[in-house]
């Protein structure tokens, strides 16, 4: 009982389960991951040709000012090179603000059904936190504002949210930002940034590059398909950059992952192969769904939250079965629910024939 109060009253992360261990435990040759969001193409072939010339010098400890990779990130967006800062993963540069900015018993706003890292994070750093209810499962902008408060410290606003894949309009933060107090830093969590094609959808870095109170995160593990290594980074201004570098452990992106990352960052067209693949397997996805009968929350990014009015354990372990892995979704609220996310048009069909059959097998729950 020596851990702090918040640790006791959560559990610890469970992400998607590897598709090695489910083929080991239920004697499958072949099952399919659609469980974490990854990119069903896999890396660029350029990023695994900068991680073998890099893998040569893993004697070295790495630049723990990924030089390169920040002058690239920040020349493509814009930005200057001290505005960002890189992390194992995004979910560490999300951890690296907690630790410089959440105090014991600081105010932190973010939605329910939203990333379950949020909810972690303030437990873990022994935050107040308001979590106010989604809208038609999207971010409701309104609620959120108005649990802001002179005292509230961060707000995080996934865009768009995971797991309902819905998103938020500049309109709407635009008029979020302005019913706010300028003092509380807003996290605009932009992991799946690369998918959305939507003219209304904002680029969280006009905010950061407009002087507000922003941190935009952004991620190489989605449409770059380098979940395996953990690289993201933060776009904020550089005095917020400045004080989360005081938090940031040092080397915390490894040599290879810089490498890999700043050839997948050059290799646009496996991204724009991969937003391809991403909105094919989305239309076919939703009109099959639809076919069966089953709802889902029209999503833009590479994953869709299907309601099945089952138990999603319960589907999720007869599709887990059948050599599909998705996720089921009790630790976000939603019981009856499972989220897959988009793979290729094999895995989509082998997808939806298996969820066919698990549907004929399972009734609806009463
Ligand atoms: C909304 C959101 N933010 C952040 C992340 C973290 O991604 P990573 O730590 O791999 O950059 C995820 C991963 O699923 C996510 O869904």
């Amino acid at each position: 009982m020596l851990a702090k109060p918040g640790i006791q009253t959560i559990s610890a992360y469970q992400g998607g389960r590897p598709v090695e261990e489910v083929q080991r435990e239920l004697g499958l040759a072949d099952a399919i991951k659609l469980a974490s969001n990854e990119n069903p193409l896999g890396p660029s072939k350029h990023a695994l040709d900068a991680m073998a010339d890099a893998a040569t010098s893993v004697n070295f400890y790495p630049d723990g000012n990924a030089f390169y990779l920040r002058n690239a990130v920040a020349e493509s967006h814009g930005v200057e090179p001290e505005q960002l800062l890189f992390g194992n993963g995004s979910s560490e540069v999300l951890q690296i603000l907690g630790q410089t900015y959440i105090a014991p018993g600081d105010h932190i706003v973010f939605p329910q059904q939203s990333f379950v890292v949020y909810s972690l994070m303030g437990a873990i750093f022994d935050a107040r936190t308001t979590t106010p209810p989604m809208k038609a499962d999207t971010y409701d902008l309104r609620a959120i504002a108005a649990a802001v408060t002179d005292e509230t410290k961060l707000v995080l606003i996934a865009n768009p949210n995971n797991p309902t894949g819905t998103y938020v309009t500049k309109a709407q933060l635009d008029a979020f930002f302005d019913a706010i107090p300028s003092s509380p830093l807003v996290v605009l969590d932009e992991a799946y940034f690369e998918y959305v094609d939507r003219h209304d959808y904002p680029d969280g870095l006009d905010y950061v590059r407009a002087g507000r109170n922003v941190i935009v995160t952004r991620t190489f593990s989605k449409a770059y398909g380098l979940a395996g290594l953990r690289v993201g980074y933060g776009v904020a201004s550089v005095d917020v950059v400045e004080m989360m570098n005081r938090a940031r452990p040092p080397f915390n992106v490894n040599a290879l992952a810089q490498a890999a990352a700043l050839a997948a960052l050059e290799d646009v067209a496996h991204v724009d192969r991969s937003r391809e693949v991403n909105a094919a397997g989305m239309d076919y996805l939703t009109s099959a769904l639809s076919g069966l009968g089953v709802a889902y929350v029209p999503s833009v990014a590479n994953f869709l939250l299907v309601h099945l009015a089952r138990d999603g354990r319960s589907v999720t372990e007869a599709l887990t079965r059948r050599g599909v892995i998705v996720r089921p979704m009790q630790a976000y609220a939603y019981p009856h629910s499972v989220r897959v996310t988009v793979g290729t048009a094999a895995q989509n069909e082998r997808f939806i024939s298996a969820l066919g059959e698990v549907l004929a097998e399972i009734p609806e729950a009463s």
